[in-house]
């Protein structure tokens, strides 16, 4: 709510005319708004960064009681995310990596009902936030650990493999029909032109940050569908994945991987 009327602010503003609210914003929009200094985008980075230094766990500890005052001590770690983790045994994103620390370290219950809260409150303000402080990093990932290797075929495979009632794949929309047009939406090629870079994203038409997670979940539930007369919801459906699964997390990494070398620029925008 808070960016929408960031949105309706900014129509106001000195009769500049940035009114993309229902397009795409062009380059010059996005330039415009930032020098404006109003990116509605910020205002979730900002929430972020007020979690990441007041939020108290049960415990009483901060974020920034381990990571250093302005995250200091995570600079450049989202640069080479996801990655495996000793201390909770798994390849993570940054989204179960924020999760897996509010339970192991600030003392939030592991149950459902902070599941659902973190989900819906903290994860992408904080994932935000300490992607941000990657910026200007080259993305880096290695896959040293053998965990990471295999995250990373499986992600590979599961670009390449075929579901739903359409038959499709990944890399069928991104990359046989990167540059076409889906109704209005352009095709990237999350791979070849190393799009992760810009995600986390803000995308305009949501009005809404969104990580990595998000976008695939929101691929498999738009695309994967089935195109013939009846509905057979169980046949014709690839539903959203719920969040942390392993499949993200591998779809992640095989594309991050893609990226190495692109400059982290987050959050980015997007239509
Ligand atoms: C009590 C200490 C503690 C607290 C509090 C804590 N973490 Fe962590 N965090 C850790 C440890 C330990 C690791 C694992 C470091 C490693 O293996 O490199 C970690 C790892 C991370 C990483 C990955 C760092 C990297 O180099 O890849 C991120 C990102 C992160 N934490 C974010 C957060 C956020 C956001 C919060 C607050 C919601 C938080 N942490 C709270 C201890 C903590
Ligand atoms: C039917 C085609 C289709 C399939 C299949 C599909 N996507 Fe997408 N994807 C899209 C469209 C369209 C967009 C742009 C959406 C928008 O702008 O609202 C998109 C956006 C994306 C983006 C963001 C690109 C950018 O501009 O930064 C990523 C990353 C992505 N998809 C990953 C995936 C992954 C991973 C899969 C497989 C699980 C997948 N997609 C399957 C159509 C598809």
């Amino acid at each position: 709510m808070k960016s929408k009327k960031f949105l309706i602010g900014l129509a106001l503003v000195g009769g500049v005319a940035v009114g993309f609210s229902a397009d795409v914003p062009t380059p010059d929009q996005v330039k415009q708004l930032k020098e404006m200094g109003i990116l509605p985008s910020d205002v979730i980075v900002d929430e972020g960064n007020d979690y990441f230094h007041n939020l108290k766990g049960p415990n009483g500890k901060t974020c920034a009681s381990c990571h250093g005052q302005d995250g200091a001590k995570l600079v450049g770690a989202y640069a080479k995310m996801p990655r495996y983790y000793k201390d909770i045994d798994k390849v993570a994103d940054i989204d179960i990596r924020i999760k897996a620390c509010m339970t192991k370290y600030m003392g939030f219950p592991k149950d459902k009902k902070f599941k659902k809260k973190f989900t819906k409150k903290y994860r992408v303000p904080l994932a935000g936030y300490v992607a941000t402080l990657s910026n200007g990093m080259k993305i880096n990932v290695t896959l040293d650990d053998p965990q990471e290797k295999e995250m990373y075929e499986f992600g590979k495979k599961l670009w390449y493999q075929r579901v739903g009632g359409r038959d499709l794949s990944c890399a069928i929309c991104h990359e046989v029909y990167a540059g076409y047009r889906i109704r209005l939406q352009k095709l990237g090629a999350p791979v070849r032109d190393k799009l992760y870079a810009h995600w986390p994203a803000y995308r305009f038409s949501k009005d809404k940050l969104w990580t990595m997670e998000d976008r695939i979940r929101g691929c498999y539930k738009s695309y994967f569908l089935y195109l013939g007369k009846k509905w057979d919801k169980k046949k014709d459906w690839v539903k959203k994945p719920p969040y942390y699964m392993k499949e993200l997390v591998a779809l992640e990494l095989f594309m991050k991987k893609a990226a190495n070398g692109a400059t982290v620029e987050v959050p980015g925008l997007l239509r």
